[in-house]
């Protein structure tokens, strides 16, 4: 395969990333990382990061490892010395940065959700079409897809070892907002993140569930609640005026909450399995469990996040007596990822997933082919997440998934 010239400047692809906060640092791991631990035929540069406060800004381009900072995205798109704009803000500047860079010829990664709404997913769907004719590339930071053993889920389920697949189960729980009195930060607020737990951890759920089986969720029956209606506001992150809400009784002002706390769905998959989902940030005492479980005629695979190494594999092909879950210690040379790191039996952590993740897309530019998953793939995420959402307006009613595809080949 031939190098696509755009994507790199003797050897090297400079990187401009906006957003300095938590996916701003986890992605500054990643790239300080990728090119120490993997072979690539590109060198990433961190040129550029972007924060709206100057000082903010600065201070986290020498503690991140970025050469310099700007104040202002369109830096980023506008310069000749950027090859990559990697989006690490909230849903509500994806469409807009992201388009604006595949219009400028910069290669993208964007942060999951895609977008907010699924009008502006598919607008950026439609710009990467474009982009993409002229060798500009994009992905979509679903980075779980890359923790080892997930991919080894996926690869257990395309061999064909767990046979047909009838049954996925996943829930991702969270439990930061349980206390009433925690803040309206962006997260909380519609117009900045799109939707509530189900945007944020259940686009993780459905994204990593269509991953590996290889179907498409088709339809839904969904509720959402929303526990606490009204929170403090947060002058600085909220961006909201007092008057949007009313006073608490200590005199704090409040705000309206307007996305869910939790989303419960269930789902039919256009591979004939049927499957449960549950997003939640109210579920006390669970931090960031993320936990699938999937069972086919011949087997089936459970992975949890907090145990991440680990595989559980029930082989249903074994004499009876034989059978059971066994714990596959996913750190084996051959395993994906793993013969970069370190010898069987040492283990990797949280970060490593976005440390893979700019491996693929770094190696998908370099190489020029197009790297995963898309924005199209993201965008059929987006049509899951609206789609819970009409069918938890309309009373839990049946309401189908259409398929991302379809729309991009029409
Ligand atoms: N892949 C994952 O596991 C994962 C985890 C958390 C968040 N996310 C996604 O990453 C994105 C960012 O989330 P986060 O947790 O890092 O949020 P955050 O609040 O920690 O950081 C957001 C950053 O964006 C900056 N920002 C906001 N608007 C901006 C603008 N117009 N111009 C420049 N900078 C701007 C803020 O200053 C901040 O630095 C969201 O889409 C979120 O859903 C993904």
């Amino acid at each position: 395969m031939s190098t696509d010239s755009r994507s790199t400047v003797d050897g090297e692809l400079r990187v401009g990333m906006v957003g300095y906060a938590f996916m701003g640092a986890a992605h500054s791991q990643a790239w300080r990382t990728v090119n120490r631990v993997f072979d690539l035929p590109t060198r990433v540069r961190m040129s550029l990061i972007c924060g709206r406060d100057e000082s903010k800004v600065a201070a986290a381009a020498t503690r991140l490892g970025w050469a310099g900072h700007t104040t202002d995205w369109r830096d980023l798109i506008t310069r000749d010395d950027i090859d990559v704009v990697d989006v690490c803000t909230p849903g509500d500047s994806h469409a807009e940065i992201a388009i604006a860079a595949l219009a400028a010829g910069k290669h993208v990664m964007c942060e999951k959700p895609l977008a907010n709404t699924v009008d502006e997913a598919r607008a950026m769907v439609a710009a990467a079409a474009k982009a993409q004719a002229a060798g500009v590339r994009s992905m979509c930071g679903f980075n779980y897809r890359r923790v080892p053993a997930v991919t080894l889920m996926r690869q257990l389920v395309a061999s064909g070892r767990l046979g047909v697949i009838r049954h996925v189960r996943a829930v991702y729980l969270q439990d930061w907002i349980v206390d009433p009195q925690f803040p309206l930060v962006w997260r909380l607020q519609r117009d900045k993140a799109g939707s509530g737990a189900l945007g944020d951890i259940g686009a993780h759920i459905i994204d990593l569930t269509q991953f590996v089986t290889g179907q498409r969720i088709a339809g839904v029956s969904a509720l959402t609640e929303t526990f606490v209606k009204e929170r403090p506001l947060v002058a600085e992150s909220s961006g909201l005026a007092a008057t949007s809400g009313n006073g608490s009784a200590d005199g704090r002002a409040m705000g309206q909450v307007t996305v869910d706390d939790a989303a419960l769905f269930m789902a039919r998959l256009d591979g004939g399995a049927i499957a449960t989902y549950e997003a939640s940030r109210f579920a006390t005492g669970r931090k960031n469990s993320l936990r699938v479980e999937i069972n086919g005629s011949l087997g089936s695979v459970a992975f949890d996040l907090e145990r991440l190494n680990e595989l559980e594999f029930h082989d249903a092909t074994v004499p009876a007596a034989e059978q059971g879950f066994n714990r596959i210690l996913v750190t084996e040379g051959d395993h994906p990822y793993m013969a970069a790191w370190w010898p069987p039996g040492h283990i990797i952590g949280y970060e490593h997933s976005f440390t893979h993740e700019m491996r693929d897309f770094v190696e998908a530019l370099a190489t020029g082919t197009d790297p995963t998953p898309s924005f199209a793939d993201a965008l059929q995420v987006q049509l899951v997440l609206a789609a819970v959402e009409r069918s938890a307006e309309q009373g839990t009613a049946w309401t189908a998934v259409e398929p991302a595809l379809a729309e991009v080949a029409a």
